[in-house]
């Protein structure tokens, strides 16, 4: 049976990882190696399985250093890796699993596009006794996910909104009420809809906002308080700039002038950014420029908040979350149950997945060299350049 020989192999193999791998594999690895269009099947290593991973995007730097850096450490381990982009388009992500399966994977590393869209791929693949690792996103509707690995995203949500609320200083730097009262004009937007992240990212957010618009602290203009209203379709960054310059025309003319918004990712904050640099604001936050917080610590955003414009983004380590999908990929190749640090809040519709989740850390100008230059993430020079 072929999953058995597959198990023997897997366990046959050397499974160190190397640390090697890690450094300098933030997100300005490079990406020369895989094709704009698809990707690419790694002739470097042949006996200890064959792995499937499939990216959603390269528009976003996160995706490349994630691609990079599972790919890395699969080939370190010993394993044969079918890499694959979608161009955040749903058919041909299934199409990719779909070949995948083909071409004879025994693991799937899947970070889903749409997390409904893949059923029919992963019965297919649970059919062929072929392990599924949700990666960062949970793919829903479907009982054949093996495992979870992601950060917390409950968390993550709750570092932004608590990051905005540093920086309009309702909280200090330790999270606590100051006792500012405002009131503070904000708008708030989330991820994409079809992403199971962005409702934890918004639920984790307001669960700390919410308190200071019942007490008036916090005043949304523009009454959009509901995820379906805030949310921003794969995350593009142009329709987050479009939203931005339509909120400020219908709701900040005169002397209404916007305090802060909520970004739950740093393509968004930067077209957030834009559409307020187009509208008059200008300078830094120190100057009155509102307070915009992000996700993902992408070289532009770190260079902007180096710079005093944009306030915050959400470092997620790429590197570990790479390790941490590596583990449990040899973990169920070898017949085990990876390790779970969290057995009850993914609940994909149809069962909870396991999951390993990983801690984030906020970013401000504060502690960008602590953060991203002392852990190898970036150098100085990529942020002071703006480009990786
Ligand atoms: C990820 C975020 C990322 C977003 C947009 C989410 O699923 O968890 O890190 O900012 O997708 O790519």
């Amino acid at each position: 049976m072929k999953f058995r020989k597959i198990v023997a192999a897997a366990a046959g193999i050397a499974l160190s990882l190397s640390l090697a791998a890690c450094s300098g594999g933030g997100a300005g690895t490079s990406t020369s190696t895989t094709s704009a269009t698809g990707g690419e099947t790694s002739a470097a290593a042949t006996e200890g399985g064959r792995v499937g991973v499939a990216m959603p995007t390269q528009t976003s730097e996160r995706w490349i250093a994630d691609g990079n850096a599972v790919k890395q450490q699969l080939e370190d381990a010993g394993f044969t890796v079918d890499l694959q982009y979608a161009n955040d388009d749903i058919p041909t992500q299934g199409q990719q699993i779909d070949q995948m399966i083909t071409q004879g994977a025994n693991v799937l590393i899947v970070a889903a596009i749409d997390g409904t869209a893949l059923a029919t791929q992963l019965e297919t693949a649970a059919s062929q006794g072929i392990k599924v690792i949700a990666y960062d996103r949970l793919i829903r509707d479907s009982k054949n996910v093996d495992f979870y690995v992601s950060f917390d995203n409950f968390k993550v949500g709750v570092a932004q909104g608590s990051s905005l609320l540093n920086g309009l200083g309702i909280l200090d730097a330790d999270g606590n009420d100051t006792g500012e009262k405002g009131p503070f004009n904000v708008e708030l937007f989330a991820g994409s809809p079809d992403d199971n992240n962005a409702t934890f990212f918004w639920e984790g957010a307001m669960s700390v906002l919410q308190p200071y618009i019942d007490s008036g602290v916090l005043v949304v203009p523009s009454t959009q308080t509901e995820f379906d209203q805030a949310a921003i379709l794969r995350w593009q960054q142009e329709t987050a700039q479009k939203r931005m310059e339509d909120l400020l025309t219908a709701n900040y003319q005169g002397d209404t002038k916007l305090d802060g918004v909520l970004s739950p990712y740093d393509g968004l904050s930067r077209g957030i950014i834009t559409a307020l640099q187009n509208n008059g604001y200008s300078g830094t936050i120190g100057d009155g420029f509102p307070v915009v917080t992000g996700q993902d610590a992408e070289i532009a955003s770190v260079k902007l908040i180096q710079d005093g414009v944009q306030f915050s983004t959400i470092f997620k380590d790429t590197r570990t979350l790479a390790e941490q999908a590596v583990t449990a990929a040899k973990d169920l190749l070898a017949g085990n149950d990876p390790e779970a640090n969290n057995t009850t809040d993914y609940d994909n519709g149809v069962k909870v997945v396991p999951s390993y989740l990983l801690d984030v850390v906020t970013v401000t100008a504060d502690n960008i060299t602590e953060a991203l230059v002392d852990t190898g993430y970036w150098t100085q020079d990529q942020i002071d350049a703006g480009v990786a």
